[in-house]
């Protein structure tokens, strides 16, 4: 692999921090995610109410791992293991806790700041999200959240002050997490489940069009700080067949995938909104207000890079009737020739060699995987976690990345599985659906002493990075 390649790991800042009311921070959306498997289900409910319940519920977004109080020692183990990159994301409501602030919290700069003098001292380098899941509550609450021209005003203010006051030391940002999955579950990515409203459609994709305006003018004016910085996009991805050879499932798969897959991606790196999702808006009357300005902003302003997630393939048909299987935030049929997590995530390296080898072919720009992992079980035994299961599913999605790279052309800059260290599930809110390195004890209930265990996966991935992907 080329001597630069990024081996890294992620996380994100409302899975593994907690503090969620330390030193200034202020709430977020997603600290009034419950815990739980009915937490998707819980979140999109019209009658979802937006109000902390501890009484009926339990909040594990509110201790994470307690990276916040950690992170010194975490940031070691990251070294120990010979991590070139860490892909984090930055919580909002830690710098501007209300959002509409007239001035930022120190206590929040503070704290990522020394997070990148340690990681500069490590020579571990920050690819830094601005926005994963995670939205000031008050400017849910004042402003009607990101369907208010204000919000995309105050998220420039604040990647404004993390550009200032962090140019030394990070490099890549991306602007938003999987910003396509607001179709699915609008609570993260947009932090409002839109329950209650009655062109649902039309308010996410208007929405939508406020963020992708964001990441635009987010990106103009860093390059005025720091032209050397690199923006990305970020995406939820996945490798979709049509369910068997039938042209008209073959169509339905082109039809259903590329709203979800590529729309927002497309306006990102190409600078305009494609054809096919003019056409879906008439179809469906969404009325986008998108004016002379915001194309110019869009066109002038694209990505550097594309960063997406992969879990997972899925299986679309017209008309069906087969078994289905769930995912990351999307399910579809059971595909016989797949084995499945506990989770009932269909395992599919051979597709993330599609997946890249479709996203360079549409793109032509250096891409990276900044999630890729297993949520799994993993038992603690005399001191140990044994999680072959884990090493299996990263050495085989590696070897399909290393064939898109070597054998299909397909430029990647860098790989951060999906996660350093074990944290808080998105979509279940559950701490046992575990995909870390780093073994966190701690339970779905809250209970554990938050001592960090490096698992065998830890170990063999330190020698992954250090003989730069030969050693598999
Ligand atoms: C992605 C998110 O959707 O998938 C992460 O960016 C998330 O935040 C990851 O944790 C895995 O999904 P889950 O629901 O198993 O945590």
């Amino acid at each position: 692999m080329n001597k630069e390649f990024l081996w890294g790991a992620a996380t994100s800042a409302n899975q593994v921090e907690g503090g969620y009311n330390q030193d200034g921070r202020g709430l977020s959306m997603i600290d009034f995610a419950p815990g739980g498997k009915k937490r998707t289900r819980i979140i999109s409910d019209p009658e979802f109410d937006y109000q902390i319940d501890s009484s009926a519920y339990k909040y594990p977004n509110h201790l994470g791992v307690d990276f916040y109080n950690n992170f010194k020692e975490d940031i070691k183990l990251m070294a120990k293991q010979g991590l070139k990159a860490y892909r984090m994301s930055i919580s909002w409501s830690r710098i501007y806790p209300n959002g509409d602030d007239a001035k930022p919290n120190q206590a929040g700069i503070n704290f990522y700041l020394q997070i990148f003098k340690l990681l500069k001292e490590y020579k571990i380098e920050p690819i830094v999200t601005i926005c994963h899941f995670d939205l000031p509550y008050n400017l849910f609450k004042m402003y009607n959240g990101w369907n208010s021209q204000e919000t995309i005003d105050f998220f420039v203010r604040y990647a404004q002050t993390l550009f200032e006051n962090y140019q030394d030391y990070v490099k890549y940002w991306i602007t938003f997490n999987e910003i396509n999955v607001s179709m699915k579950v609008p609570l993260f990515t947009l932090g409002n489940a839109y329950g209650k409203s009655e062109h649902k459609e039309q308010e996410i994709f208007r929405a939508m069009h406020n963020q992708l305006l964001a990441s635009s003018k987010v990106i103009k004016m860093g390059r005025t700080i720091n032209p050397n910085f690199k923006f990305g996009s970020m995406s939820a991805s996945t490798a979709a067949y049509s369910y068997d050879c039938n042209p008209v499932n073959q169509l339905e798969k082109i039809l259903k995938m590329r709203m979800f897959l590529y729309f927002a991606a497309d306006v990102q790196i190409r600078g305009y909104y494609p054809n096919y999702a003019k056409k879906y808006f008439e179809q469906n009357n969404i009325d986008l207000i998108i004016n002379e300005e915001d194309k110019i902003l869009l066109k002038n302003n694209v990505v550097d890079f594309h960063s997406f997630s992969y879990y997972q393939s899925v299986v679309v048909a017209k008309e069906f009737n087969q078994e289905l299987v769930s995912g990351n935030m999307m399910s579809g049929i059971k595909n016989p020739f797949l084995t499945a997590t506990s989770w009932n995530w269909q395992i599919d390296s051979t597709g993330l060699r599609i997946c890249l080898n479709e996203l360079y072919e549409r793109y032509q720009i250096p891409l990276m995987i900044v999630e890729n992992g297993i949520g799994e079980i993993d038992e603690l035994i005399n001191g140990k976690v044994e999680d072959d299961y884990r090493i299996e599913y990263l050495k085989s999605h590696i070897q399909t990345m290393q064939a898109a790279i070597y054998e299909d052309g397909v430029e990647v800059i860098g790989y951060t599985p999906w996660t350093f260290i074990d944290l808080v599930s998105a979509s279940t809110g559950e701490m046992s659906k575990r995909y870390g390195f780093v073994y966190v004890d701690l339970d779905d209930y809250g209970n554990g002493t938050l001592r960090r265990i490096p698992k065998k996966s830890y170990y063999w991935y330190k020698n992954v990075i250090k003989s730069n992907g030969n050693e598999l």
